[in-house]
């Protein structure tokens, strides 16, 4: 292992994976060092580049917290979130599509119960989203977990809206004994992605547009079943063929109609496919 140089060095890193007792483990770093070196290689990446890498990836994790994920964004802009998604849900017809988690989802967003109102005290135009959890066999899912979250009316998250902010926008809730979930809302807008750190500094650097369509997050659950990460997005949105994180998939775009009472409707339902274990 004396003098390595750039035709030895990663056959060395490889053998030295070879003790690695959990085989997947082995594979992913074989596959990890392969492709690196050949980035590096194929880039002649020089030091500079290296070091500005290496400075790039620190601030993504000094802009990452408990509630901001900057990693994830940069998975998101880079297109691995949606090769992720879409190589471990490739399903039936009849399913709901699955897509990205983005940066902003909370585990312990606040139960919605009395009618109480996703968007809190958020200003906005009134919206209802309805519809139903349901099996491929038309069956009805009783009590499946309905999380849901969108930006306000300004294209914010609560979460980057800063510590000890209200939480807003963001909400669990159960379906019915038929299956059914209510949302009670705003309208939310199309929103750029976050441009205050070094994810969004690299769009710019790139001339990238960083706006993402209209949407609204969910991850619904139920024993038995797959849980499903997934969004709603707005028919004839200006950003469904130019979305920043590559998430549009044409099954999840709907018409978000306005009623005779000036109030937005969103009907979707969620098909959820059952464990296979
Ligand atoms: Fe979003």
């Amino acid at each position: 292992l004396r003098n390595l140089n750039q035709d030895t060095i990663t056959q060395a890193v490889i053998a030295r994976l070879a003790g690695t007792p959990d085989a997947r483990l082995k594979e992913v770093m074989t596959n990890l060092v392969q492709h690196l070196h050949a980035f590096a290689r194929e880039t002649r990446l020089t030091e500079a580049e290296w070091q500005a890498g290496i400075e790039f990836l620190t601030a993504v994790g000094q802009h990452s917290d408990a509630d901001r994920q900057e990693f994830v964004l940069l998975s998101d802009i880079l297109g691995l979130s949606t090769l992720t998604v879409t190589q471990n849900h490739d399903k039936p017809a009849g399913l709901t599509e699955s897509t990205v988690m983005g940066p902003f989802y909370v585990a312990d967003a606040p139960q919605l119960s009395g009618g109480a109102k996703l968007s809190a005290d958020r200003p906005g135009q009134p919206c209802l989203v309805w519809g139903r959890v349901g099996a491929i066999d038309g069956a009805a899912i009783a009590g499946a977990t309905v999380e849901a979250w969108h930006c306000d009316g300004d294209g914010l998250y609560d979460i980057q809206q800063g510590q000890g902010e209200q939480r807003h926008c963001r909400g669990v809730l159960q379906t019915d004994a038929q299956g059914r979930y209510q949302i009670q809302t705003i309208v939310v807008p199309s929103y750029p992605v976050t441009a205050d750190g070094p994810v969004g500094q690299l769009l710019g650097a790139m001339a990238s547009q960083p706006w993402r369509p209209a949407h609204i997050h969910f991850r619904v659950s139920a024993p038995g079943f797959e849980t499903l990460v997934t969004h709603v997005y707005r028919e004839g949105d200006p950003y469904l063929d130019s979305d920043a994180v590559y998430g549009v998939r044409e099954s999840l775009i709907v018409p978000w109609v306005e009623d005779t009472q000036g109030r937005c409707v969103i009907e979707f339902d969620f098909v959820l496919q059952r464990s296979l274990a």
